[in-house]
C-alpha cells in the first residue's frame, strides 16, 4: 500500500550551511516522533503489551529428592525433582503464571522400542501431576504427547526399520493421553505430527469423560535445528537416531502449516500453536489472521540459548532482549508464548526483578 504524503507544498531547500538556525527547520506537518517523545506517551499508543497472563512455563522433570539439575545448554534452566517441581509451581502460581508444561528426563533403563513407560500411571509425569494438583490446585497443567522422551531411538514415534509409523503410533498416543488425563492433566498436547493424532485423541478423552480436557495442539511444528538444548534437557540428543523430518515440517512451507492447522482445528483442537517462535513469526500471523482461534506460539530451547548465550559473553542485553523477543510474539498474533523465561519475565513485569 501507498501511503497518501501530507506534506506541505514544495518550497526551496533551506541552505543548511549559511542559513540562520530558524530557517534549518524542515517544513513537516506530520512528524511521527511526537508521539514517541515521552515514556507516557509512548505507553498511550503502545498498541501490544505483555502481561503475566500470557506466559506458560515450561518445566523440565527428573527422578529424586531436593534435586535440581542444571541442563549445560540451558544457562538458569534446570531439572526439578518433583518436590521441587511443586515448589516451583508454588512459585509460579504466586507470580500469576497461568500453567506449567511439564517434560520429563526419563531414566534410560525405562526406555525401548515401544515407549511403555508413556503408558506406565506411575511414570514421573503423571505422579508429578498428581503432586501439583495436590498442593497448587490453581495452576494448569499442560503434558505433551509425543513418545520421544521413551523410546530408545529417540523418535517420537513407533519405529519400524526406518519408518516411524503413523497410525500404530496414533494408538499409543491415545493411551498415553489417556494416562495423563486420569493423573490430572488440564491440557493435553501433541507434539508428534502423527496424521490423525488429535481426532483420535479427542474420541479417546470424550470416551473416558474428559470432555473438559483440553488439546493445544502443535499444529504447525517444524523440523528444527533449535530444538537441540530441549533434546540435551530430557535426554534425547544421545539417543535419536537420524532426524524427525518425515512427521516435523520442511522450514521451508507456510501453506502447509495453514492445512495442519485447518485439519487440528477440524479433528477437535481447541488451541492450535506453532513452533519455534521467532523465526516462524510469519506463521503465527499466518495462522491467527487466518483462523481466529487461539493461537500458542513456543520461543523453544534454542532460542532461549541464543539469548542467553549472547547476554552471558556482553553481546547483548539479555533482559531487553528477552522482554523484545515476547512482545513480538503479541505483535504476530500470539495469545500465549511458552517460554523458559516465564518466571524471569513475571517477576520483572511484578517489578521484583
Ligand atoms: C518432543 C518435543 C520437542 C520439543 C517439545 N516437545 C523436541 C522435538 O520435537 O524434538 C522442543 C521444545 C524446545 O526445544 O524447547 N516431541
Amino acid at each position: 500500500m501507498v501511503w497518501p504524503l501530507i506534506q506541505r507544498p514544495k518550497h526551496e531547500p533551506p541552505a543548511v550551511q549559511t542559513a540562520p538556525a530558524a530557517a534549518r527547520k524542515l517544513d513537516l506537518a506530520v512528524r511521527p516522533r511526537r508521539n514517541r517523545k515521552a515514556d507516557w506517551a509512548r505507553r498511550l499508543v503502545r498498541e501490544n503489551n505483555l502481561s503475566v497472563d500470557d506466559l506458560i512455563w515450561p518445566v523440565f522433570l527428573c527422578e529424586g529428592e531436593n534435586t535440581r539439575e542444571p541442563v549445560g545448554s540451558m544457562p538458569g534452566v534446570e531439572r526439578f525433582s518433583i518436590d521441587e517441581a511443586v515448589r516451583a509451581a508454588t512459585e509460579a502460581a504466586a507470580l500469576g503464571i497461568p500453567a506449567l508444561a511439564l517434560f520429563p528426563f526419563t531414566d534410560p533403563g525405562l526406555r525401548n522400542e515401544e515407549a511403555s513407560e508413556a503408558l506406565n500411571p506411575a511414570n514421573l509425569v503423571c505422579r508429578a501431576c498428581r503432586a501439583i494438583k495436590r498442593e497448587v490446585p490453581d495452576i494448569g497443567l499442560i503434558t505433551d504427547v509425543a513418545l520421544d522422551p521413551y523410546t530408545s531411538h529417540g523418535h517420537d514415534g513407533i519405529l519400524h526399520g526406518e519408518r516411524i509409523l503413523n497410525d500404530e503410533t496414533v494408538f499409543v498416543l491415545v493411551q498415553q493421553a489417556l494416562n495423563q488425563a486420569r493423573a490430572g492433566a488440564d491440557i493435553i498436547a501433541p507434539s508428534d505430527m502423527m496424521d490423525g493424532r488429535v481426532g483420535a485423541i479427542r474420541a479417546g478423552l470424550d470416551s473416558e469423560n474428559f470432555e473438559d480436557v483440553q488439546i493445544l495442539a502443535y499444529a504447525a511444528k517444524y523440523a528444527s535445528a533449535f530444538y537441540g538444548p530441549f533434546r540435551d534437557a530430557v535426554g534425547t540428543n544421545a539417543t535419536l537416531i537420524g532426524d524427525k523430518r518425515t512427521y516435523q515440517m520442511d522450514p521451508a512451507n507456510s501453506d502447509e502449516a495453514l492445512r495442519e492447522v485447518a485439519l487440528d482445528i477440524e479433528e477437535g483442537a481447541d488451541i492450535v500453536m506453532v513452533k519455534p517462535g521467532l523465526p516462524y513469526l510469519d506463521i503465527v500471523f499466518r495462522v491467527k489472521d487466518t483462523f481466529v482461534m487461539p493461537v500458542f506460539a513456543y520461543q523453544v530451547s534454542g532460542e532461549y540459548a541464543m539469548i542467553l548465550a549472547a547476554a552471558e559473553r556482553g553481546f547483548i542485553d539479555g533482559d531487553k532482549a528477552m522482554l523484545e523477543s515476547l512482545i513480538a510474539f503479541k505483535r504476530a498474533g500470539a495469545d500465549a508464548i511458552l517460554t523458559y523465561f516465564a518466571p524471569r519475565i513475571a517477576k520483572k513485569l511484578k517489578g521484583m526483578g
